[in-house]
């Protein structure tokens, strides 16, 4: 039995902006996780992570490829028990969960609002209670449960946010820049926050951000997006001891350092796609080493290896 919980094999989302042009926002990315892991998915502003999750999760229909779901293919036409499955089993974390909420909504209400579509629970104080206990598990308290959303700091928000997604039971949480809005040292809670309850849980995360900073605490495996490929993917290890693609080079030279004399001495490493004469449809997988590949040609390379 394997304990794959999602695989995506060859996505493509395309939008036909106009008859002449459309945009590849994701263009052939494969990857899988695995029940109780964290896929790390990093990429600049615009290169498709948010447009992954969204076709993920369907709230686009994929242009091409597949997304296996506990086994099930949930990229093409969905019978209800699929669909069902998809709306339960999977959850997403956004930026702000609770700017999109009701601001006359309790939390309690927001909280349980799966549970009520759902219907699943068969009393009022059994729905309660469930909400109670989730909270708790997110470090809020029964007594925020009454409260409105815009009574609420950033990181509780986030709290908010995430048992919404956990009161599901869910399989699989896509976190969209759940943390990229927060304080450093807000999202380092939040980040141990995931981490504790996928030990609890054993939910996988697809975890989604604009940097490598944190991505390095919370990921078994990180994806490098740009321009809707998949440059590199490979162990958090291999990723940040061996990086061999020049786009994962320059996101690793922006991580700040926390020694000040490190800091001092980091450069940072421009990459200029443009300018690079890097072609990614001519490139393929390589392997490097087990799991760590590199969308590459063998000239590119062999120029990298110099
Ligand atoms: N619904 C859409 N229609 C047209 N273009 C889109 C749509 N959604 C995203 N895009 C484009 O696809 C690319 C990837 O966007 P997105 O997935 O939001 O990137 P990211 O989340 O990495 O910042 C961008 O060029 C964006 O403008
Ligand atoms: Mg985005």
């Amino acid at each position: 039995m394997s304990n794959i919980i999602l695989e995506v094999k060859d996505l493509k989302q395309h939008f036909k902006i106009n008859r002449k042009f459309t945009v590849k926002a994701v263009n052939g990315v494969s990857f899988e996780i695995q029940a109780g892991k964290t896929f790390g998915l990093v990429g600049e502003s615009g290169s498709g992570k948010s447009t992954i999750g969204r076709s993920i999760i369907r709230l686009y229909n994929p242009t091409g490829g597949e997304v296996l779901f506990n086994g099930e293919n949930i990229s093409g036409k969905l019978n209800s028990t699929q669909n069902t499955l998809l709306r339960t089993k999977m959850q997403m974390i956004f930026q702000d969960p609770m700017a999109c909420l009701n601001p006359r909504k309790k939390v309690l209400d927001a909280v349980a609002e799966g549970l009520d579509i759902h219907k699943l629970y068969s009393t009022s104080s059994e729905r309660n209670e469930k909400v109670y206990n989730i909270l708790e598990r997110v470090g809020l308290s029964k007594e925020h449960a009454n409260r409105y959303p815009h009574q609420f700091s950033g990181g509780q928000r986030q709290r908010v946010g995430i048992a919404r997604a956990l009161i599901m039971d869910p399989d699989l949480i896509i976190a969209d820049e759940a943390i990229s809005a927060l304080d450093v040292s807000i999202q380092a809670q939040v980040v141990n926050l995931m981490k504790k309850i996928q030990s609890e849980t054993n939910t996988s995360f697809l975890f989604i951000a604009h940097d490598l900073s944190m991505v390095k605490y919370i990921s078994d495996y990180i994806g490098v997006l740009h321009l809707g490929h998949i440059v590199e993917m490979g162990s958090t290890e291999e990723i940040f001891k061996n990086p061999i693609h020049p786009y994962t080079k320059s996101l690793l030279s922006a991580i700040p350092s926390p020694n000040p004399k490190m800091e001092q001495k980091r450069t940072s490493i421009t990459y200029d796609y443009n300018s690079s004469g890097i072609d990614y449809s001519k490139g393929s997988k390589k392997l490097i080493d087990g799991t760590h590949f590199v969308l590459a040609t063998d000239q590119e390379l062999d120029e990298w290896a110099n």
